[in-house]
């Protein structure tokens, strides 16, 4: 397999890649993914444990439920950075501030402003002159509250690189300390995103001063492939989501962007803090709160992603692994817990299966479920995780 040398010395050597989870802002965005304050809350809870390095919140001027949500997620989360996103203007930034206030020196203002032609000419209807005025207001006022801010071009792909290379510039002078690249709308290809990074990492002087990362929506299919790409030119943070969910075709998938720098270290030399095998708890948990279904055939938490029909296949599995499989079902979480769950298993087991899958229940809670799970193994030999994500979702989430 040609994997990973995860020892620890070698990790250490490497460069690390931030992976700034969105599922919560951009991927909050997809429809019919809204989520309450108590639901965003047991996702942060589990990104924490995946231990993505920034978890984006929400977007505190949007509504007071979001501010009340990139509140508590502040005051509640105690060891990843939280972000909020802000539009370039006062009201939106200390509103953002807000409520990050309570994560200290972890929280993040991201701030924001379109710089493609089209978004300037019929959306801000503003000029290039006004528009890098209004960026560097805001990083200004943003770097006012917190020396953690990000900064992003929106629609950065489709934008004059030479503009772009003045924005980024202007908004690592005033105070940004990393930089995002977002193709919002799908529509870039990986060689041009190796372009995009490689333009502004010659073209702009003080560009080693900041972050540079990238944010690609997955329009054309392409999200996760032009992420690689930007990390290759030189990218070291990539914001994704958890099932890929967002805007539209929706964003950059975390599980199929860790697994790919895990997988073909080779190619992808990179450290990366996530903790493999809760992706598919956490996209478990994702799926049970919003009711979004995964499509089988998904990368990496997809029904089918280790399921091998074909008889050739089949039998090359058994004879030895490698043969069809590039990455186990462990590392991603997946059959990792061997202990069959049935009448005979008490709490313990229970609850500590309910953990690998994502679930943080309260005492009450698990009270609930217990019962439930009981009379359920009375009727059935084995309980597996489907039957527990149905007695979560009944008993608890009531979805
Ligand atoms: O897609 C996008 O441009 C965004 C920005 C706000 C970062 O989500
Ligand atoms: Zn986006």
């Amino acid at each position: 397999m040609g994997t990973t040398t995860e020892g620890d010395e070698t990790m250490s050597q490497k460069e690390e890649i931030i992976i700034f989870d969105t599922t919560l802002r951009d991927g909050e965005q997809s429809p019919g993914a809204s989520m309450n304050i108590e639901e965003k809350l047991r996702i942060a809870h589990q990104l924490e444990r995946l231990n993505v390095d920034v978890m984006e919140a929400g977007f505190p001027i949007a509504s007071e439920g979001d501010f009340e949500a990139v509140k508590k997620i502040a005051q509640t989360i105690k060891r990843t950075q939280i972000a909020g996103l802000s539009r370039a203007n006062d009201k939106d930034i200390d509103r953002a501030w807000e409520a990050l206030k309570y994560a200290g020196d972890r929280g993040r203002i991201h701030t924001f402003i379109a710089t493609s032609d089209i978004h300037m000419e019929h959306k801000l209807k503003m000029s290039e002159q006004q528009v890098i005025d209004t960026a560097v207001a805001a990083v200004k006022r943003a770097a006012g509250y917190t020396p953690n801010v990000e900064f992003s071009c929106e629609d950065a792909a489709r934008t004059r690189l030479p503009f772009m290379a003045q924005v980024v510039k202007a908004v690592i002078e005033a105070g940004a300390t990393t930089v995002n690249i977002p193709d919002t709308v799908g529509y870039t290809i990986p060689s041009e995103f190796t372009k995009i990074i490689s333009y502004l990492k010659e073209n702009v002087s003080n560009i080693d001063d900041a972050i540079i990362s990238v944010h690609c929506h997955n329009d054309l299919g392409l999200a996760v492939a032009n992420s690689l790409a930007a990390v290759q030119a030189g990218a070291r943070q990539v914001e994704c989501t958890i099932n890929g969910i967002g805007e539209r075709a929706g964003n950059c998938s975390l599980e199929e962007v860790v697994m790919s720098v895990r997988t073909r270290q080779d190619l992808l030399p990179y450290s990366c803090g996530v903790v493999t095998e809760q992706i598919v708890p956490s996209s478990k948990l994702l799926t049970t709160i919003t009711g979004i279904q995964v499509q089988q055939n998904k990368a990496i938490v997809g029904a089918n992603a280790f399921a091998h029909e074909a008889g050739i296949h089949q039998h090359g599995v058994l004879m030895n692994k490698e043969t069809y499989e590039i990455m186990t079902p462990e590392s991603v979480g997946l059959n990792a817990n061997k202990l069959v769950l049935g009448k005979h298993s008490g709490r313990h087991a229970f609850i500590d299966r309910l953990k690998e899958l994502g679930y943080d229940l309260n005492k009450e809670e698990i009270e609930k479920a217990f019962v439930r799970f009981k009379s359920l193994a009375d009727m059935k030999k084995e309980i597996f995780d489907e039957d527990l994500d149905a007695i979560v979702a009944d008993e608890v989430l009531r979805v």
